[in-house]
């Protein structure tokens, strides 16, 4: 494991390793010696500031970039005014690229008060070739750029990037390569996100994440398990497996595995006491790993099963392989097996070709399978994906229009569901103090509701019980039970 590895005795006189994750154990402690020296000319510590957006995929990739950061000697900050600046880019939708671009101006003025600022960039839109044109034509103090497939390379790429006084741009556009035992530098002291697969084969029409993110390829289970011991060990209760559909986790490998039963093997690993999962794709959630939840007392009663549209015809066009009556009797399933899971999903509005009866369905399905909570999202065109060369887009007043009709409802039913827990008493994993309140702290229930309860920070990382006392629409305030 990485934690075994002394950056400082590495002889940096050698030719650097060729094979990983020794070359990038050189290029950590080189990248450590040049931190060092460039904070000693200065006379301050160098800062460096990660802004991530997307995903938890995106997020789980910062904390790695995060710990490299780290082990250099980089002092992490919350603030853009700091000597290197990372944006770990998203590019699922229009808006989230425009972010980026609108920060971008930002940075370009804190570099002009301070020239040895390193702006580097990296992530899915940095995947895209139209993207890396623009920076490379508009962007010129941009020191590094480099995209989803080599983040295992950032010490590699920014000892180039220092030593150099050009933009670096490092692009790749597929990978089968899963490096581990590098380090990384969580969020949370007791949770963590653990990615299980990288990438994605299916081809969504609107979707441009196969495009960004490449083939799928599943982690071994045994490594899985180790990062997740090792996680244990450092005080981790919760975990999040990731992938951008974990039921067709295990396929590819030498020796399959089913996610049923990687989750049983996870379920095994003591001090371990959450387990959750993202994202499930309806065409192939099977009944083994219905069973497998259903029994297991560590897998969180929550499902996330992204709808997208609730029209079999728009389902075609979309690439997603499930009718509307398949997706009803999947969920009816999941209600009758578990009477308490909590089921959310992702709606689309506005997709080519959606006609309003398209868009009733959808709401039929919403007031069907009563969802506890539904991210919705405008239809947004990504050049590239098939759907982008559909005829008949939808005009932004129409969508806008059944926008809200849909978000009206979506609250409604996830309001009634949110009141289901009313009046028990549930275990919490407490998160941090409150951000309004200081005197209360905020805690997740296993079925992803927020509960704000009296409590110190002594709290944080501790499952305990609480009194749900009163339902707040999409959260609760509650009483640790002893004070009930
Ligand atoms: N792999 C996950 C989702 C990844 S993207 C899955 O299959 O569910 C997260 C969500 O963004 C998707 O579920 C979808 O609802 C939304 N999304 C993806 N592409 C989009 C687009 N072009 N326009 C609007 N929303 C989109
Ligand atoms: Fe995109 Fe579909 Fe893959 Fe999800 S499953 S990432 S929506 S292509
Ligand atoms: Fe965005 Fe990439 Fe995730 S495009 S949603 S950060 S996989």
């Amino acid at each position: 494991m990485f934690n075994q590895i002394d950056l400082d005795q590495i002889d940096l006189n050698a030719e650097p390793p060729v094979n990983e994750p020794l070359r990038q154990y050189y290029y950590m402690a080189k990248l450590k010696k040049l931190v060092k020296e460039r904070s000693e000319a200065l006379g301050h510590p160098l800062s460096c500031c990660i802004k991530t957006f997307g995903c938890q995929m995106n997020a789980r990739d910062s904390e790695k970039l995060r710990g490299i950061l780290e082990i250099a000697g980089y002092k992490l900050s919350d603030s853009e005014e700091s000597d290197l600046v990372l944006y770990n880019t998203c590019t699922v939708r229009e808006n989230a690229n425009q972010k980026v671009y609108g920060h971008l101006g930002y940075l370009s003025s804190l570099k002009k008060k301070n020239p040895g600022m390193v702006i580097a960039l990296c992530g899915c839109m940095m995947q895209e070739p139209e993207v890396v044109d623009k920076i490379q034509k508009s962007y010129r103090f941009v020191d590094l750029v480099f995209g989803t497939h080599n983040i295992y390379k950032f010490a590699e790429l920014l000892v180039t990037s220092l030593e150099s006084h050009r933009m670096v741009v490092d692009l790749w556009k597929d990978t089968d390569k899963i490096v581990e035992d590098l380090p990384s530098e969580r969020t949370y002291s007791f949770k963590s996100g653990v990615n299980i697969m990288f990438g994605c084969n299916n081809f969504c029409s609107y979707c441009i994440v196969p495009y960004v993110r490449g083939r799928e390829r599943s982690r071994k289970p045994e490594d899985i398990i180790k990062e997740i011991e090792a996680l244990v060990k450092d005080g981790v209760v919760e975990v999040m497996l990731l992938g951008q559909n974990v039921n067709s986790y295990g396929k590819n490998l030498d020796e399959p595995v089913t996610f049923a039963q990687l989750l049983q093997m996870v379920e095994k690993i003591d001090g371990l006491e959450r387990i959750r999962f993202m994202t499930s794709h309806p065409k192939d959630l099977s009944d083994e790993l219905i069973e497998v939840m259903k029994h297991s007392k560590k897998i969180c009663r929550h499902l996330h099963l992204p709808l997208q549209s609730g029209s079999t015809a728009i389902l075609k066009k979309m690439n997603r392989k499930y009718t509307k009556e398949q997706y009803l009797a999947l969920a009816e399933k999941l209600r009758r097996e578990m009477p308490d899971l909590a089921i959310t999903t992702d709606i689309i509005v506005g997709f080519p070709g959606e006609t309003e009866e398209d868009f009733q369905e959808t709401l039929d399905v919403v007031s069907k399978v009563k969802y506890d909570s539904a991210f919705t999202f405008i239809y947004s065109k990504r050049t590239g994906t098939p759907a982008a060369v559909m005829e008949n887009q939808v005009p932004d007043d129409v969508v806008k229009d059944r926008f809200n009709r849909l978000l009206a409802l979506v609250q409604d039913v996830s309001k009634e569901m949110s009141l289901r827990v009313q009046g028990q008493t549930l275990p919490v994993l407490v998160e941090s103090i409150n951000e309004q309140d200081p005197d209360l702290v905020t805690g997740r229930l296993g079925n992803n509701l927020l509960v704000h309860f009296p409590g110190g920070s002594e709290l944080i990382g501790k499952i305990i019980d609480v009194y749900l006392k009163e339902c707040k629409g999409f959260y609760y305030l509650g009483e640790l039970e002893e004070h009930k």
